[in-house]
């Protein structure tokens, strides 16, 4: 049985992670160690069989001691940690949901659906380190897999509306917190049939600009409004996470020699743990849109198209739908305006699932397997 470390597994992505791994079953493949970065020699979960004492996730002789290190810890530990044990001479594999080492020469962006014959050939090369990519790229490859695969996409451009779990956990309850003092600043009113909505609006509006909203950690409000910027800016003018979609994708595909351009603004909403994205691709080829639908739906087993309809897209097509789920939805396909070969597509998916930990638990699962 391998020996497998994982470090950050009580943080978001984490518990997601081990959520998903007790439901596989993975742990009975696994002689697993839990580490922390702040609880040395408390007890760990019980999960993998008796509870052990947890060990030190910077001790690098203990770490060295393990065939697999999973990480959900970032990529601040990341940095610290992963050079000073591949200098100790340590050769296992490292599977990160980081994003620190995802453009590094030596590692492979893990998405199995999308790119298995990257990571096999990289395995056979002897390439040990794994990272989960960016979470609107995975579930943008997921969803226009059959199109990427069969090198039908001349450019895509995907405008994102990224839920608050992508910027964390305490993002999540300050979004809520947010709604929750947005509501409580009008409930008389709203409890008042005949209150006019101009006046409740104005309350409204004036709470949400007066800096009393719980916002330390947007630092503006989300709740009623939106944030059309994500991460730190590049010299492109693109946002760092607007950078990622072409990069990250590409090197995903092994088409980054000569690489697809893929490039949109990236929103905040206040959707809770889903991310959706309204795309405009551009064909290589004038196909029609049931053929289109066919290659989609084809591709792998989360993907499901809707019918460009009214109710099943206000239904299905929806964060509150796809939540906590591995279903990869995508609709609102239809020809564009601009030329035959233009469509549009919108598609979600759950930004901590299919974004984050199932990539990570399927990679572990190929190296044991
Ligand atoms: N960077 C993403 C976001 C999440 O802010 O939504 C992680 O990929």
């Amino acid at each position: 049985m391998k020996k497998v470390g994982l470090v950050g597994w009580r943080g978001m992505v984490g518990s997601v992670l081990l959520e998903r791994m007790k439901q596989q079953s993975d742990f009975a493949l696994i002689d697993t160690t839990f580490f922390t970065t702040s609880q040395a020699g408390q007890l760990g979960p019980d999960i993998a069989g008796e509870a052990k004492p947890l060990l030190d996730a910077s001790n690098i002789t203990e770490l060295a001691k393990m065939d697999i290190i999973v990480t959900c810890q970032g990529g601040d530990y990341t940095n610290a940690v992963y050079p000073q044990l591949r200098e100790s001479g340590w050769d296992g594999y490292w599977i990160d949901a980081a994003s620190a080492l995802r453009m590094a020469n030596d590692s492979i962006i893990v998405l199995d659906p999308v790119n298995k014959d990257v990571i096999e050939q990289g395995l056979s090369q002897g390439v040990k380190t794994f990272v989960g990519g960016n979470c609107t790229v995975s579930l943008m490859l997921l969803a226009l897999g059959g199109l990427f695969e069969q090198d039908l996409i001349e450019w895509v451009s995907p405008m994102t509306y990224q839920a608050a779990s992508g910027a964390g956990a305490r993002n999540m309850k300050e979004l809520i917190a947010q709604m929750g003092a947005i509501h409580q600043s009008v409930a008389e009113q709203l409890a008042n049939p005949s209150a006019a909505i101009l006046e409740i609006d104005k309350i409204v509006s004036e709470k949400m600009a007066s800096n009393q909203l719980p916002q330390d950690q947007f630092g503006v409000p989300l709740a009623g409004s939106l944030i059309p910027w994500i991460d730190v800016p590049m010299p492109s003018g693109q946002s760092k996470e607007e950078w990622k979609a072409q990069v990250e994708a590409n090197k995903i595909l092994g088409s980054a020699k000569q690489p697809i351009p893929i490039d949109g603004l990236c929103v905040r909403i206040g959707a809770m743990r889903c991310h959706s994205q309204a795309m405009t691709i551009k064909l290589r080829e004038d196909i029609s849109v049931a053929k289109i639908e066919q290659i989609l739906e084809s591709h792998n087993e989360w993907v499901k198209v809707i019918p460009n309809e009214r109710d099943i897209s206000t239904t299905d097509l929806t964060p509150v739908k796809v939540t906590g789920t591995l279903n990869i939805p995508i609709g609102r396909i239809r020809k564009l305006a601009m030329g035959p070969k233009y469509i549009s597509a919108f598609t979600v998916g759950d930004q901590l699932l299919w974004g984050a930990a199932e990539p990570l638990r399927r990679m572990l699962r190929i190296i044991v397997d």
